[in-house]
Parts: structure tokens; sequence; C-alpha cells
């Protein structure tokens, strides 16, 4: 049976991986700068994370959510001590998708209300409510159409007001650093006011985290660099280091009610086995102190890049734009360099997401590599 094609691939095939790197299936070692898409925190077969659901798939691997599953509690505990985010509510599911659908479906139980306000250039996964709320016309199905979304700019706060304050938004909600769309951030004054809109308006303010957070911006959430208190906070790829899992955090002014979210699989024991494993892996390892680090240490060294006409992001998610599109330098540093980057909606913006593990020695191969690879397409356009 033939594949559903969805996807371009790129040839290349790892069947291993340890650290910042994977192996094909000749032996051949690439440097992962891409994680995934952002979704290696710890480093490929970290052997804590190894050992911790090697041994929980030889105890139990999956019981409903009809049980007492201690195993949640514990990473709920986990996620709030090391986030700061006191008092919330841990749900969990399966994908980033998952989370920001269970977040919108939330806020609509609370307010009452249907609209949802999202931003231009957003990416929220490619469900229901989700895919609505994402600004890309080319993956909506007219099914998903139905939904009622106002996508607006970033920044344009008197736009966020006036759809506020017509009564009938049930969520705002936002990256607040831009995945798939480009590394874009909106000003503190923005975030800020959207926050303050959202409490007077009775709409709740949802963080997409899915990329943005467990450590990646140099805090445990990027909304944690501005002076903001979401309702709803929405985590998956970085949390489980592979292993699908994601959630949502609820402010306890909403109050859960049976039966208003649920799941099959989310919080299943073998995903929270996963999801504690990556939570220690990154206290122990100081991991976050590690994303600020090398974060500015590659940012030093790409503004020696003549080539450069800006670095965006923050953290461990950070884009080099070019006044070229960059697919030719993907091309080049994957087949002849074997380092990993990702691309964006912005085509000339070449991502950086590798494991928050990366050190120094594989920033400077980066950069040795990415000077060569714009030299040869330099050539390949001549
Ligand atoms: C910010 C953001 N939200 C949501 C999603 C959707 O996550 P998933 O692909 O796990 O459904 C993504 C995926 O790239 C994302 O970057």
């Amino acid at each position: 049976m033939p594949l559903f094609n969805v996807y371009p691939l790129y040839d290349v095939t790892p069947v291993s991986g340890k650290g910042v790197y994977v192996y094909d299936e000749k032996g051949s070692e690439y440097l992962d700068l891409y994680g995934g898409h952002a979704v290696i925190s710890i480093g490929h077969a970290h052997p804590k994370y190894v050992e911790a659901i090697t041994e929980q798939v030889s105890k139990l691997g999956f019981y409903s959510n009809a049980i007492q599953n201690p195993l949640q509690t514990e990473l709920a505990d986990k996620i709030e001590a090391l986030s700061g985010c006191k008092d919330y509510e841990l749900f969990l599911c399966n994908s980033g998708a998952e989370a920001n659908e269970n977040a919108l479906k939330l806020a609509s139980f609370k307010t009452g209300k249907s609209r949802v306000v999202a931003f231009k250039n957003g990416f929220h996964g490619r469900t229901s409510a989700a895919v609505a709320a994402t600004d890309n016309k080319n993956i909506i199905a007219p099914i998903n159409a139905q939904q009622k979304v106002t996508i607006l700019e970033l920044n344009d706060i008197d736009a966020v007001k006036t759809e506020l304050e017509k009564g009938d938004v049930c969520a705002v909600i936002v990256e607040f650093i831009q995945g798939v769309g480009g590394l874009d951030q909106a000003t503190a004054e923005f975030f800020e006011q959207v926050d303050a809109l959202c409490k007077a308006n009775n709409s709740m303010f949802i963080a997409d985290e899915v990329q943005s957070g467990y450590g990646r911006s140099g805090k445990f959430f990027a909304f944690q660099h501005y002076n903001v208190t979401p309702d709803i906070i929405s985590i998956a790829k970085g949390m489980g280091n592979g292993f699908p899992i994601g959630g949502i955090l609820i402010h306890p002014d909403i109050e859960a009610k049976f039966g208003m979210l649920g799941t099959t699989f989310g919080g299943n024991h073998l995903a929270c086995a996963a999801g504690l494993a990556v939570l220690n892996v990154i206290e122990e390892q100081k991991l976050i102190d590690n994303v600020n680090e090398m974060s500015d240490y590659f940012i030093k060294i790409a503004k020696t890049i003549p080539q450069l006409k800006n670095i965006k992001g923050r953290g461990l998610m950070l884009g080099l734009e070019f006044d070229f599109e960059v697919g030719e330098l993907r091309k080049k540093l994957i087949y002849n360099h074997h380092i990993f980057t990702g691309g964006a909606s912005n085509k000339k913006l070449l991502r950086i997401l590798p494991p928050l593990t990366v050190r120094k020695e594989h920033v400077n191969m980066f950069f040795e590599a990415l000077i060569e690879a714009l030299n040869e397409v330099e050539i390949t356009i001549a």
C-alpha cells in the first residue's frame, strides 16, 4: 500500500540517534539542528529517557483514564516545579493540535462564546478549531472553515480591542515566538495589553507554547519573558522528546466538570514516564542555562556572517534571514555537510531548533559549514 503523499521528503533515512546526532542506514552522521521540528529537547536516545521508557513499558505501558494513575500527578507536580506556574491544573493529551483544540474548546465552555482571535502567520495545528485559527488557507478544509475565527496583525492592539469589545470572543490564541510562521514576536506592550483586554472582556488568553515551551526560549515558557498570566497554556513537542504527548495547563478560574474533556491515550503510563524523564534531565543537566549560553554564542557568531540580513527568535528557537530563498542552502547543508536545519513560511528564513543539549563545538561546526554552503549556493546559482 503506498503512503498518502503529503510530505516533500529529503532523501535521508535516519535509523538511530545519539545526543545531537542522527545516523542513516549506512552509518553516516548528521548534526541535528532541527530536532525533528523542535521536538528533541534532551537529545536523541538520552540514556535516562531510554531507561525510564524501557522500565515503564516492561511494567505497564497503558491503561485508560478510568483508573488512578499516580504518574500523571507526578508529572503535573514536576511541570509546576520547573515552570513556576503555581496553581494551574493539567490535562494531558497526545499532540500540539490536540492541546490547542482542547484549549479552544475549554475557552468556549468557560465563556459560552465561540469566536476566536488569532494572528497573522500563526500556526496552531491541523485539527478542527486549531487549523481554523492557523493563518494558512491552504491547510483549512471547508469543514474547518465553519469555525468563527478573526485573524489580526500582531501588534495591532486597536484591532484586538475592537474585536474583544464585540463580546463574542471566547479566546485569543497566540504564539509568543511564532514557529512555522518565521520567528516573529510581538512587543511586550502588545502581549501585556492583550492579556488585560482578555481579562476585561471575559475572553480566555491562550499561550500556544507547543513549540516555544519546555525551555526552548531560555525560560521554561516563552510567555514568562513578559508580565502576563495566560488562562490556558498549550504544550507538546519538547515535552516528550519524541514520545507523543501534549497537554494544557489550566488556570483554576476554569472549573473542571466531568465529561468536559477526555481522551483514550492522553496521559498514559508510558507517555508520563517519557515526560517525567524529560523534565528530570532538563533539571539535572541545567538545560535552560545551556539554552541561554548557547543562544548568546550562536547569535554572536551569526552577527559575523556578512550575507545574513537578520537574526530572529530567542533562546534555541532562532532564525537566520537571508535576502534569498534558503531551499537550496538547506539542501547543501544536508547533502554536502550533513546538517539538518528547518524552513519556515518565510522562505528566506533558515530555522535553528537544536536539542537543548547542543554545545559550542556543534555551533562552530554549523557556522563552518554554513560559510562553505553559502559559497556552494552562489556557485549553483551562477
Ligand atoms: C506553535 C505550534 N502549535 C501547534 C502545533 C501543532 O502541533 P502537532 O503537530 O503536534 O499537532 C505546532 C506544530 O508545529 C506548533 O508549532
